[in-house]
């Protein structure tokens, strides 16, 4: 699907497990992958350090370049606290802004640059799919109701809406931009999330989350990457675009068909209030699992795009496969 030649593919932040995964499938595929990482980190392909800060040495890496692939962002895996939002913010809204002025400053910029986004970006929706050209931005109103008015889901997205504000506000007339508005990416390898949910299912506690209405956005590594590359080859494809499965669903199935992917029949159920008291233990935020995230890829359907995995239960036999092949 992608070009013939090989294509120069930058990816800042690529350390991590969505990096992983992309290095790994560009270079499989015969592409010339260059992570840009505040490291020590090896890899099996070219890194070159930054800072994620200032110009550097490595700005020569993206002079010439095909593709940027920007997925610098602390993890959002974590408590709240003030100092971590200042670094969650920052690590998204200062790295982007530095990737617009060094790619407006190239006199031979990277034809394609794409940027992570969230799928979080959307209201809290449990009534109806968000898509690129109907969903809702935001989500004081729709959860002002609720007991608890959850001020972390407010601060995930001022985050995101700012980082796509620093991302499009770029002025870069040579630069084709797309920002990745990515629901959780299902891969099987050790610290994403597929991982973590299974662990739970094998400890007994893959029961329903929360009141299980709330709907789960969720993508196979797979077809994240094949939705990358055709991003990549599309050249029609700017602006925001939703890369998540077709289908997602609510907690309670989600997590069912996990546990019968598994072969485990039955799973300890979590109601909000053990949640919130596990979060605080884990150093972590319920709204990961509590927020109701019903996101669909309008975008790449209507452009022909087609998922391997567009349904939840052929993925989680896929993904628990994958996971149990590991070495
Ligand atoms: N994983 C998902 O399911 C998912 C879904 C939606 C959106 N996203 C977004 O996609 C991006 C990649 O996700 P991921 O799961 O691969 O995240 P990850 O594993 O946490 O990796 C993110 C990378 O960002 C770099 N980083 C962290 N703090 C930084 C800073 N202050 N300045 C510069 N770089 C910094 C780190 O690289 P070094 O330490 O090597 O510099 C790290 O490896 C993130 O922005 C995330 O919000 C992910």
């Amino acid at each position: 699907m992608l070009h013939a030649c090989p294509l120069r593919i930058v990816i800042p932040g690529g350390s991590g497990q969505v990096g992983h995964l992309l290095a790994a499938h560009f270079q499989e595929r015969g592409h010339h992958v260059t992570v840009l990482t505040r490291g020590p980190f090896t890899a099996p392909w070219h890194t070159v350090h930054w800072d994620g800060e200032h110009a550097g040495h490595w700005i020569e890496h993206l002079e010439h370049a095909d593709v940027c692939i920007n997925l610098a962002g602390r993890s959002v895996n974590c408590r709240y606290t003030p100092a971590n939002r200042e670094a969650i913010y920052h690590s998204r809204i200062h790295t982007t802004r530095l990737l617009g002025s060094i790619i407006a400053s190239l006199s031979d910029p990277p034809k394609l640059w794409l940027n992570a986004s969230t799928a979080t970006i959307y209201r809290h929706a449990l009534d109806r799919p968000m898509d690129e050209f109907t969903g809702e931005i935001g989500g004081h109103e729709a959860i002002s109701a609720r007991r608890h008015a959850p001020d972390t889901w407010n601060f995930s997205i001022r985050v995101a809406t700012d980082w796509e504000a620093a991302f499009f506000s770029a002025s870069t007339p040579n630069t084709r931009k797309v920002a990745m508005r990515s629901a959780v990416v299902m891969s099987p390898t050790p610290g994403g999330a597929f991982a973590l949910l299974l662990n739970l299912v094998r400890l007994s506690l893959g029961g329903t989350q929360g009141n299980g209405r709330q709907y789960v956005s969720w993508v196979h590594a797979l077809d994240f990457a094949h939705a990358v590359e055709f991003l990549i080859a599309r050249d029609d494809m700017e602006g925001v675009v939703n890369i998540s499965s077709p289908n997602p669903l609510p907690n309670r199935e989600f997590m069912t068909v996990l546990r019968e992917a598994y072969g485990m029949p039955n799973g300890i159920p979590a109601p909000r209030p053990l949640l919130e008291l596990a979060a605080m233990i884990l150093r972590t935020e319920t709204e990961l699992v509590l927020k109701s995230r019903r996101v669909v890829p309008r975008r790449l359907l209507d452009a022909g795009f087609e998922f391997q995995f567009p349904q939840w239960p052929d993925a989680a036999d896929d993904l628990v496969r994958q996971w149990r092949a590991r070495p």
